[in-house]
């Protein structure tokens, strides 16, 4: 069979599957991404797959770490970083994570809800909701979410010759090394005994610390680009912080793979809970990361905006 009758022999089977053609050429077009893009015959819309006009001004991010990413054993850096993660200094760090906390204007949270309902209906009835009523939820129910999210679980030992006692929190949700460098932030807007505003969730105390910087909902309506939420119905945001030092001098660029998937665990048991209290929430992903750092008084270098979270009561 010649090539052009192998070419016409695919086009005349593609014409008699009509959505088979119009999804392989969407595919074609728009996910054939390559960093060879530029120099083969089939150009890849990078104005669409890398967010720039222009490949010289600035590289898709997400493919210079994943080809940066080195998951070897022969990674010394990696290796160095994790094996002084062993000494006693960076032990006991790990096992007073407590003393970053701050206790002087902290708010005490009650004692999270012992959720009921089996996994599997909860799993299956979890479904992301936009249409907030504007309906406050009470402290009660903000404090199980986030309880869920990020609480304190357990505690590994981790004795030393200096600190036989010592032993890291354990959470909720896995953490690469124990190292949990995602902060909850939450902004609360309508919830019962709770001033509207920005504050800091600690697990280790289970409270909530007052940031200084708040963005009012007409902010935060600002720096979202969801046209079909309305923002000032939600009754309290959560972002994901990373604190990118926190594991990455342990461990290089996975650090930001192994805090993606923290956010990811956090979510999903945000998800789940709110479900089971009968709330409804919706992630965003369409958000401006610098205005809402700068809103939120984070430097955007060593503290990242990374995930955000609408939680609320839908209409009844
Ligand atoms: C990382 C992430 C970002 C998302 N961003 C948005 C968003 O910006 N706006 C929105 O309406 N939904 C957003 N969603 C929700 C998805 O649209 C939703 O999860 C998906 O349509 C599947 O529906 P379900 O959650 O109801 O199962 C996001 C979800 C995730 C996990």
């Amino acid at each position: 069979m010649s090539l052009k009758d192998s070419q016409e022999a695919v086009s005349e089977y593609l014409a008699q599957q009509g959505p088979l053609a119009t999804a392989a050429a969407f595919g074609q077009q728009h996910t054939s991404i390559s960093v060879y893009s530029a120099t083969t015959v089939v150009r890849a819309p990078e104005a669409v797959v890398r967010g720039r006009w222009s490949p010289a001004v600035d590289g898709f991010v997400g493919e210079e770490l994943l080809l940066n990413h080195r998951r070897s054993g022969r990674d010394l850096g990696m290796q160095l970083g994790v094996s002084r993660y062993y000494g006693h200094d960076a032990v006991t760090s790990s096992a007073h994570s407590e003393l970053r906390e701050r206790q002087d204007r902290a708010i005490a949270l009650p004692q999270h809800r012992r959720l009921k309902g089996g996994l599997t209906s909860i799993v299956t009835e979890r479904r992301s909701g936009r249409q907030f009523s504007g309906r406050a939820c009470s402290l009660d129910e903000l404090a199980t979410v986030v309880w869920h999210g990020q609480g304190v679980t357990g505690s590994l030992p981790v004795p030393t010759a200096q600190d036989a006692g010592a032993a890291v929190s354990l959470r909720t949700v896995a953490s690469g090394g124990g190292l949990y460098p995602v902060r909850l932030v939450v902004l609360a807007q309508h919830v019962k005994g709770l001033a509207p505003g920005a504050y800091e969730y600690q697990p280790h105390s289970h409270t909530l610390y007052p940031l200084q910087r708040t963005p009012t909902p007409v902010d935060l309506a600002r720096h979202l680009w969801t046209a079909d939420l309305e923002v000032d119905k939600v009754a309290f945001t959560l972002v994901y912080v990373y604190d990118l030092y926190v594991n990455s001098q342990k461990y290089g660029d996975s650090g930001l793979v192994f805090a993606l998937l923290e956010v990811g665990g956090m979510s999903q048991n945000i998800h789940l809970a709110r479900t089971a209290l009968g709330m409804i929430a919706c992630d965003q992903g369409g958000y401006d990361k610098q205005k809402l750092e700068k809103t939120l008084g984070f430097d955007g270098t060593s503290r990242h905006v990374v995930h955000f979270t609408l939680v609320g009561h839908g209409e009844a």
